[in-house]
């Protein structure tokens, strides 16, 4: 099938790329001139584990970039894959949303062949049959019968997207109506995974709540690490016996600093406003927010308690980016740390195999180091915030700090003397 997608950020690019690999063929579109020329080229313009190769093999074959709409008309689907970020109040800002979809439209208006206009996007429920279909046919000047409309969120996770893409666990097709939805799962015939077939408005929510969900067992996990640390009890031990249940399964029960990214964060404070704005208090949803909000603050509380004030101390911090695999540091736990640590006037070393630029853009005034070693050495104190496997075999190199002082906020280190934030 001939598909277009808009925006060439995380989802589009790994979108494109994939569906360019399954056979169709896809044009990106992407307003930025640097990123089009970057692309075309063959180089990515993140960093996302096989995606180069993926990208060199495709473009210019079933793949193209371009920042012309043009295409639109040309395709059989286009795919809005643009950001929603937080707006002040933590609501989905749908502006990127509403200009692509009406970009969609004004290129629609001079083409008379059936197309689907399909989201990928979180977009809060009632996103698709509200604005965007307003949007696509307004500009279109084309009727619901002529163009469909679909929602297909993405499950993808940073550093496996492609992984996830190609091996979904379900693929969740709303769609305005059974014409539209069929249209539209064709792209899909080459993967194995069950269908959800429904309506806009469900696969929107199917999205949140999956987030949401996640989201909830790390802040579930946090919170019982948290008592297990009181009552002398390794949480990864208890939360092993806990996954073995299959109502519960082993995953997201890592107990730590507390989840980031550009997901969850974002995606649950939306729906805590989705939800006031319906007329309902999201107790749960809150308690997981405030939970994962405190777990950073857990861990200079645990640093203070150990080497007092902070107030011109050394502080390492090892690792930066919300997770390891991805030179991603959007609403990383790190963030709140270096915060806290430059209230208290520390001074913070900092080294991240990947992310040391990325967190550079945020705190310029920080030191980053070329390895752990230099931030360690003759520090006072150690944070370790994300679980590179390459942290595992840290050991001696601590023994260059003034004391051996180290709070693990994930769970990576063999070495003796390191304490966790719940564990
Ligand atoms: C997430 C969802 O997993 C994905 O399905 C969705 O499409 C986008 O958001 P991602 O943001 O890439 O993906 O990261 P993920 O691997 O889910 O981790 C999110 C955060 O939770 C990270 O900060 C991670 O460190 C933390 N986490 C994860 C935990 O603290 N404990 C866990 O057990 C798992």
């Amino acid at each position: 099938m001939k598909i277009s997608v808009v925006g060439g950020g995380y989802i589009g690019l790994v979108s494109s790329v994939c569906l360019a690999e399954m056979g169709h063929q896809v044009e990106l579109i992407e307003i930025e001139p640097v990123k089009v020329a970057s692309i075309n080229s063959g180089h990515p313009t993140l960093y996302e584990k096989g995606l180069h190769a993926l990208l060199s093999a495709n473009i210019g074959r079933h793949l193209q970039a371009t920042s012309d709409y043009d295409c639109i008309r040309r395709s059989d689907i286009s795919m809005i894959c643009v950001g929603t970020p937080p707006a002040a109040d933590g609501s989905a800002d749908l502006s990127m949303v509403r200009k692509a979809s009406r970009s969609i439209g004004e290129s629609l208006k001079s083409s008379c062949s059936y197309h689907v206009v399909a989201i990928k996007s979180t977009v809060p429920p009632g996103t698709t049959s509200g604005l965007v279909m307003q949007e696509v046919l307004r500009a279109s000047e084309r009727s619901s019968s002529d163009v469909g409309f679909v929602m297909n969120p993405e499950f993808l996770r940073e550093g496996l997207a492609i992984e996830d893409f190609m091996h979904p666990d379900r693929i969740v097709i709303g769609s305005s109506d059974a014409i539209a939805g069929d249209f539209f799962e064709a792209i899909y015939d080459g993967l194995k995974a069950p269908r959800i077939k429904t309506s806009l408005i469900v696969a929107e929510m199917i999205k949140y709540a999956s987030n949401a969900f996640l989201a909830t067992k790390i802040s579930f996990s946090n919170e019982i690490g948290n008592i297990c640390k009181l009552l002398g009890i390794d949480v990864y031990e208890v939360m092993r016996g806990v996954g073995l249940d299959h109502r519960i399964t082993p995953h997201f029960l890592n107990a730590g600093a507390g989840f980031g990214g550009s997901c969850f964060p974002k995606d649950i404070s939306a729906l805590i406003q989705i939800a006031q704005n319906a007329g309902e208090d999201p107790v749960l949803l809150r308690s997981v927010m405030e939970i994962n909000d405190q777990q950073p603050l857990r861990m200079i509380k645990l640093l203070e308690k150990k080497i007092g004030p902070l107030k011109g101390k050394k502080i390492a911090l090892i690792g930066l980016a919300f997770k390891n695999g991805t030179d991603d540091v959007r609403d990383s736990r790190a963030i709140q740390i270096i915060s806290a640590l430059m209230q208290r006037e520390a001074e913070i070393r900092a080294f991240d195999p990947m992310a040391n630029e990325s967190m550079r853009r945020i705190f310029p005034g920080i030191e980053y180091c070329s390895g752990p070693e230099e931030a360690l050495r003759e520090a006072d104190g150690c944070l370790i915030m994300t679980e590179w496997p390459e942290f595992e075999t840290l050991d001696h190199e601590f023994d260059l700090m003034n004391s051996r002082v180290i709070i693990e906020g994930r769970r990576i280190l063999k070495c003796r003397g390191a304490e966790g934030i719940c564990w």
